[in-house]
């Protein structure tokens, strides 16, 4: 059933997020019968706009165009959108500044909004702890938390999705999957650009709150988690709750690519980390003692997110191996080329005896290879006006997350590294060979 009676305010519809992401997810939504003709796209902004501008603005689908309005500004907003039609929910996406949310939905309360509203706000939720329950309570002031949507597009990553499935609709790995038998989880995920135009933004954060705090964490969530009871977006949280709660973040270290400070909008001085290695575990009955490595960098050798699970040798030696048996080892190709590949050991042909390790693979491209992958933006919409939670995070999240990292927001003279290449593990930590994997599914 489509998405029937349903008005979509953009705020900040003049802006750049909302023509390269947000309206094309929208028509492609309109054009996939996912929302129908009864719907309604509001812009609203500070540029003075008519109607056919607006849709001018954006040559989309003329279909589709008809769906599109203009408003300046949010007063007399409410108004205007009933005047259009009668509406059963409203949505409204804040493509603004974070520091505008407060203000932003206390005028939107004082417009009449109410429980029909449904908020979707971006990160950073905050700075640290406190401004993130400031954010928090400051927003719960007018509308209740179950109307706010926090977005991390991690969450609507395909391969990202997956990882729920794999661990809990297939059985093999349920009896395996904790500290008996795993070694350590291993989070990485580079990016072979630098800060580009972002240098002011990004100067203020830095990469633990730019992609740690959140991102990742997400993904380790979801990685350690133990089985909800259902799907359900609030048993889901439930479980990804009790894992930052006993989350403990042991050591990190921080480095800048050489270079970061002659990037616009970085101060000369600046000390920002630009990458970040942690060690960190999980003290619960599944987990305690396994050490979890995470990593992120901005310009390094290559884009490419994936994790690693590493799992113990077997109780007896029985094969001839100098040195050591190579580990089995499950990797989650996240992205560019989504999978997921299994390490395990083979006998070598012939009579040598030998034996070496060698690996099953999964590709989504090979595998499913008519299915169309939805760009985050669409998926995450499509969600949030149907009012499913669970690719959303909460307030609660978001501030135990920055709890458990506030001992590393501190400032510290980062290291340094050189731009395009991974520098070598500052902690010392003995890392999966991910560039091996990461082109595991790569269609040339
Ligand atoms: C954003 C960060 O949230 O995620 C960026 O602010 C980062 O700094 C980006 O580049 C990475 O997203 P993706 O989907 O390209 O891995």
């Amino acid at each position: 059933m489509p998405v029937s009676d349903s008005a979509i305010i953009i705020l900040g519809a003049s802006g750049d997020l909302a023509k390269r992401k947000l309206i094309p997810a929208l028509e492609r939504l309109f054009q996939k019968k996912e929302i129908d003709d009864t719907c309604r796209v509001i812009g609203s902004g500070r540029t003075p706009f008519s109607h056919e501008e607006f849709r001018a603005h954006f040559n989309r689908d003329k279909e589709f165009s008809k769906l599109l309005y203009y408003h300046q500004g949010t007063e007399g907003i409410r108004d205007f959108i009933f005047s259009l039609r009668e509406f059963r929910r409203v949505i409204i996406f804040f493509s603004l500044p974070p520091r505008v949310y407060a203000h932003t939905a206390a005028e939107l309360h004082r417009e009449g909004f109410r429980d029909e509203t449904t908020l979707i706000i971006e990160k950073p939720f905050g700075y640290d702890l406190e401004s993130a329950r400031k954010l928090n309570a400051d927003l719960q002031r007018y509308f209740h938390e179950l109307q706010i949507f926090r977005i991390d597009h991690y969450l609507a990553k395909e391969a990202v999705q997956n990882i729920l499935v794999f661990r809990f609709a297939n059985a093999v790995f349920y009896p395996i999957w904790n500290s008996r038998y795993i070694e350590s989880i291993q989070i990485n995920a580079l990016e072979d650009i630098g800060v580009e135009d972002r240098g002011a933004y990004f100067d203020g954060a830095g990469i633990i709150r730019d992609m740690v705090q959140n991102h990742l964490m997400q993904l380790l969530s979801l990685l350690t988690m133990e089985a909800p009871i259902n799907l359900e977006a609030e048993e889901i949280r439930i479980q990804k709750m009790q894992i930052l709660k006993a989350l403990e973040v042991k050591r990190w270290a921080k480095m800048q690519y050489r270079g970061y400070h002659d990037e616009k909008g970085v101060p000369e001085d600046s000390k920002t980390e630009t990458y970040a290695e942690l060690e960190m575990t999980i003290n619960n009955y599944r987990w305690t003692g396994i050490p979890i490595y995470v990593r992120t960098g901005k310009a390094v050798h290559r884009k490419g997110t994936e994790i690693g699970i590493r799992f113990k040798p077997g109780p007896h030696l029985l094969y001839n191996t100098e040195g050591q048996i190579p580990p089995n080892q499950i990797i989650f190709n996240i992205q560019p080329d989504a999978g997921i590949v299994m390490d395990f050991i083979a006998r070598e042909p012939g009579g040598s005896g030998r034996i070496s390790s060698t690996n099953m693979t999964f590709c989504y491209s090979s595998s499913f290879l008519d299915a169309e992958i939805p760009e985050a933006y669409q998926r995450l919409l499509l969600d949030a006006i149907r009012g499913d939670r669970t690719l959303f995070v909460s307030a609660e999240e978001t501030e135990l997350s920055w709890e458990k990292f506030t001992p590393t927001l501190q400032q510290e003279t980062p290291g340094m590294y050189k731009r395009g290449a991974l520098p070598p593990s500052p902690l010392g930590i003995d890392w999966i060979d991910f560039d091996k994997y990461g082109s595991t599914c790569r269609l040339d």
